[in-house]
């Protein structure tokens, strides 16, 4: 969602500002804005839409300030317009505030301010903090923050300047992210580190209720309670060329070829052959109570994070006699559910700031969950509220449709499947089949890849049909409905996803000449039904793009075309039969000239429920 970049240092802030709100660019946004103090004034520039405009706009200035902030912003309250985009200012624009998340009770505030006399000029809910700031001034820039942020309900991630303190940013956050840069003699405030990977990959991240101020060379943090705090800067393993396109026309396509590597980061080191087992460092600590007795697991998740936890679902109760339930965590927190002391709540999440997910994880520890994680971004809010967890190594993910991370959320959830298998039932050999399955994963992805051309040869003749029904059953059924999530979220097709058998029951309805339908029909137990869930489509003039198994090569009678995916144990064979998909509605958007790394209306981290 919002992106917020500060830089304060010894060097021109715009340029470093605009790039900075480039590599933001992914979480989404409709209107961007930058302000740097130059000789004791503000300069601030903002408009609706791409930060390619708002860079245009400012090379026709020289602003040498070497203090400024910038924001993408993400309409929430207000349409995307320059009254609207971030910085937002106190009247006299002495004060400037970037802000993620939501000011709950700005409204009351906002009465209260205009009975005191001030006077608003934006319908978002930031501005009223630039006030509360300047009501509280009393020459102490922290000390005003704090008092004004002692009066929001919400959640924010901020960074304020002052004019009279043109060598002091200010920052604070509670529930959005935020994290310090440090560099040499230059310091950098972010909403995620991808925003200045390229200057330093020292940083602290902050936690909630922390107050930073940052001068060029140091920061001191303390807390909205008073208390001074000591967190030191630690070096990041991201490298700042994973957020460059490599030659690829967009981060999906290169995240969507990248997975092989990422499944080899996934299962590196977590795989012990000899002992058809999975280990994982991030478990240890809770290896008896969550692992080897755990009875009842939770997953928790919202969109492709939540088809991963679908899938998982399948997985682990092939391997293991685990109950597992998965619920949409926006629906999980307002639920009586049976989560109780003993239960292992497992919240997956790839930017780990999902607002959804982070509250329903506070519902579930309220009830004395075990809270495990599977995460992404390290650092992120949900890695941190976790007891436990596992991270994916899978790098930054920019592409605003995940790819690379749920393929990895996939391989790691059969991983942790088959580590709770093996402390319970599952034989040494069958364990090792598993193993065996999971390290040929990245060949087998590399042969859906080298389909490329094909696949956009498919999808070039179907990109024009203005709804899709993707069908699969067992663990195809949370494929069909990542590829139809897939599909609508880049090329703007509607498309549906459901359980093959569910068919019969409804979706049939639609099926005519200009509705396809992408049936995954890979080699499994209920390979013959789903097939004769094909023919009654066939029956009615449908038209069907099948994704089978290498060597089935009847299937080619009933569909009209027809992506061949390696065969594998029955449970791995949706993981490269995905890849299939993700190429499919990446060529589908590619023919109807979507701007495909920033879907309209999409945000990559959704910190807003
Ligand atoms: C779809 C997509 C979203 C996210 C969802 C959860 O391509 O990326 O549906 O999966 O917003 O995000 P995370 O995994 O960051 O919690």
């Amino acid at each position: 969602m919002c992106g917020i970049i500060g830089y304060i240092g010894n060097k021109p802030a715009t340029p470093i500002l605009i790039e900075g709100l480039r590599r933001l660019e992914y979480r989404g946004y409709d209107s961007a804005g930058i302000a740097v103090i130059e000789n004791d004034a503000v300069c601030r520039v903002r408009m609706p839409g791409k930060v390619e405009k708002l860079a245009a706009k400012i090379a026709q200035h020289q602003f040498e300030g070497t203090i400024g902030i910038g924001h993408t912003r993400w309409a929430t309250h207000g349409k995307p317009s320059e009254a609207n985009a971030h910085p937002h200012a106190n009247g006299d624009e002495s004060i400037m505030l970037i802000h993620n998340g939501i000011i709950e009770n700005h409204q009351s505030l906002c009465s209260q301010l205009t009975g005191r006399g001030y006077h608003f000029t934006s319908e978002t809910d930031t501005e009223v903090m630039a006030h509360l700031i300047d009501d509280a001034y009393r020459g102490d820039l922290v000390q005003a923050v704090k008092q004004a942020l002692g009066q929001v309900t919400g959640t924010y991630g901020l960074v304020v300047m002052h004019t009279r303190h043109p060598d002091q940013l200010v920052a604070a956050r509670r529930g959005s992210p935020m994290v310090l840069g440090v560099g040499d003699g230059e310091m950098l405030l972010a909403s995620d580190v991808s925003a200045f990977l390229r200057l330093t990959n020292k940083v602290v991240y902050l936690e909630d209720d922390d107050i930073v101020s940052v001068t060029t060379k140091d920061f001191t943090i303390d807390t909205l309670a008073g208390e001074q705090v000591q967190r030191d800067a630690e070096p990041i393993e991201w490298q700042d060329n994973a957020a460059d396109l490599e030659g690829f026309p967009h981060y999906m396509l290169k995240e969507i070829f990248e997975q092989p590597e990422t499944i080899t980061n996934a299962i590196r080191g977590r795989l012990v052959e000899s002992e058809g087992m999975a280990h994982f460092g991030g478990l240890d600590d809770v290896l008896e109570e969550g692992m080897k007795a755990a009875q009842h697991l939770v997953i928790i998740s919202c969109g492709t994070s939540y088809y991963a936890g679908l899938y998982a679902r399948y997985v682990f109760e092939k391997l293991t006699d685990l109950i597992v339930e998965v619920e949409i965590a926006s629906e999980m927190r307002y639920r009586k559910t049976n989560i109780r002391p003993g239960t292992v709540v497992l919240a997956i999440s790839q930017s780990g700031e999902t607002a959804d997910t982070v509250a329903a994880m506070r519902e579930a520890e309220r009830k004395g969950a075990l809270l495990l994680g599977l995460v992404n971004v390290v650092g992120s809010t949900i890695s941190r509220m976790t007891k436990a967890g596992v991270y994916n190594h899978g790098g930054p993910e920019i592409g605003v449709a995940s790819t690379k991370i749920f393929i990895s959320q996939c391989c790691i959830l059969a991983m942790m499947a088959l580590l709770h298998g093996r402390f319970n039932h599952l034989s040494v050999t069958d364990g090792m089949e598993v193993v065996n399955g999971l390290m040929r994963l990245p060949d087998h992805i590399h042969r859906v890849l080298k389909e490329a051309n094909h696949i956009h040869a498919i999808a070039a003749k179907y990109a024009q049909a203005n709804n899709f029904l993707f069908i699969g059953r067992k663990y195809n059924y949370p494929m069909a409905l990542e590829g139809a999530l897939k599909l609508k979220e880049i090329s703007y097709i509607h498309a549906e996803g459901c359980a093959a058998g569910e068919m019969k029951h409804g979706f049939i309805a639609m099926i005519d000449e200009n509705f396809p339908t992408v049936c995954l029909a890979t080699r499994d137990t209920t390979y013959e039904k789903t097939v004769s869930n094909m023919q009654e489509i066939k029956s009615r003039n449908g038209r069907i793009i099948a994704i089978a198994t290498e060597g089935d090569d009847e299937i080619g009678d009933i569909a009209d075309d027809v992506i061949y995916t390696p065969a594998t144990l029955d449970f791995l064979q949706p993981i490269p039969a995905v890849v299939a998909l993700q190429l499919f509605a990446y060529y589908c958007a590619m023919e109807r000239g979507c701007d495909i790394d920033q879907p309209r209306n999409l945000a990559k981290s959704v910190t807003v429920e």
